[in-house]
């Protein structure tokens, strides 16, 4: 039997693993662990537990505003320890976060292959997305197999000399985990924390925000958020609900400069099915987010995405996805246009599926099955 580690930190590595963690769990020649470095604690929880994935090893992480140092560090140190430990055949980590370059650098160390989910996404800015971009750059060049989630993702992966034997085109694992949860809370609506099930009922339009980008905080934040109260000041009859992350450096500005105002619910990040209702229930979406700009296309949501850059091009080729940075003239205007005119509205109101049609995970075990029979890894 081959030993499978499933090394994982942050709500949506956990989103997007689960759906690969249950497919691998079907299939008796593997003997699946997974280890959690919790560097996310309540929004990683939140995860498992609608997933019902018990970890089997908790590093349990996390502290309060947390630097990317000290977390690096004291991830490494403990995986190497895990690795030592358990001494899987393969290790899979998700996306680009701390805990995925931390949990690349310690099975390199220990000699333990690494395949990578959600490899060859890149903005070519190192500054943004902030550090994640050179998480997965390294991640990359560390990782054995590689799981891109489309073709764009894989050329650049070949462009950067990775070989393509190696990389594999199988969809993103999130579509799997949303098309999952959208059955569930089409056919059972689940309460949402903190919004009035009226407000989900009226016909009243609801703007859904989210944030937390570290390229953002500051400045951006601010300007995000201004933008917010603005639009909320003159669009009077719209719900603003907005779920915010636990980070300090988002909480402070957004409670701050929108704490008081009638119209904007600022709520606690929600579980995953209330979020993908709260989404399905938005006329538009206004985040920083990675994962929700692969969501909301399959979900025929317009996104406004709050930055420069973007490393999911896809979404926005076909034009239900728009870069609107953190210059508040620009988001103001941009949620206008689509608050007010059908016409662009209808432009942007599009489902699509660029990042995957629900079977990524089925795909990737089929090949790791085929890696273990041919290469004998
Ligand atoms: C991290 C990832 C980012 C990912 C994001 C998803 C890095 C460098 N950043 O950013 O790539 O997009 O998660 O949300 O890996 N906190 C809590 N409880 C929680 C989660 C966070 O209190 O459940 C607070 C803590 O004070 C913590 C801080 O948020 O120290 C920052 O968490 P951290 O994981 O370092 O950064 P994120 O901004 O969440
Ligand atoms: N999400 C959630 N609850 C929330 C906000 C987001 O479950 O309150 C989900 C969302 O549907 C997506 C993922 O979390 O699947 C995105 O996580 P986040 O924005 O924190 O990280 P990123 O994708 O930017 O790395």
């Amino acid at each position: 039997m081959k030993k499978i580690s499933f090394v994982f930190g942050t709500r949506p590595e956990a989103i997007k693993l689960a759906p690969v963690i249950i497919e691998m769990k079907k299939h008796p020649e593997f003997e699946v662990n997974v280890c959690v470095t919790a560097q996310h604690r309540e929004m990683l929880d939140q995860v498992l537990e609608v997933f019902n994935i018990k970890p089997d090893f908790d590093l349990n992480l996390m502290t309060p505003d947390q630097t990317l140092a000290n977390l690096t560090a004291e991830a490494i140190v403990k995986l190497d320890n895990y690795f030592k430990t358990y001494k899987p055949d393969l290790v899979f980590v998700q996306g680009d976060t701390t805990s995925v370059l931390a949990a690349s650098i310690a099975a390199f160390y220990n000699n333990i292959r690494i395949a990578h989910v959600e490899a060859g996404l890149r903005t070519f800015n190192k500054s943004a997305p902030f550090p994640e971009e050179i998480n997965r750059v390294l991640t990359s060049h560390i990782a054995d197999l590689h799981f891109a989630p489309t073709e764009t993702a894989k050329n650049n992966l070949i462009k950067e000399g990775i070989t393509e034997e190696k990389i594999f085109v199988t969809g993103n694992t999130v579509i799997d985990a949303l098309f999952h949860v959208k059955d569930i809370v089409s056919k059972n609506p689940p309460e949402v924390m903190g919004v009035n099930k009226e407000i989900l009922d009226t016909n009243k339009p609801i703007v859904l925000i989210t944030g937390h980008r570290r390229e953002n905080f500051g400045k951006g934040f601010e300007n995000i958020c201004a933008a917010i109260a603005e639009l909320a000041d003159e669009f009077k009859d719209h719900y603003y609900i907005y779920p915010v992350h636990l980070n300090p450096n988002v909480r402070k500005p957004v409670n701050e400069i929108l704490g008081n105002k009638k119209n904007i619910l600022l709520i606690e990040p929600l579980s995953y099915l209330p979020f993908v209702y709260l989404m399905t229930k938005a006329k538009i979406i206004l985040t920083d987010s990675g994962g929700i700009q692969e969501e909301a296309p399959s979900l025929g949501k317009p996104v406004l995405v709050m930055r420069d850059v973007t490393e999911r091009p896809e979404a926005v080729e076909t034009g239900c996805v728009k870069l609107v940075g953190t210059d508040k003239i620009k988001i103001i205007d941009a949620v206008k246009i689509l608050l007010t005119s059908d016409e662009h509205y209808k432009i942007m109101q599009m489902i699509i599926n660029p990042y995957g049609d629900g079977k990524a995970s089925n795909r990737i075990i089929k090949i790791i099955q085929k890696v273990f029979e041919i290469i004998r890894l």
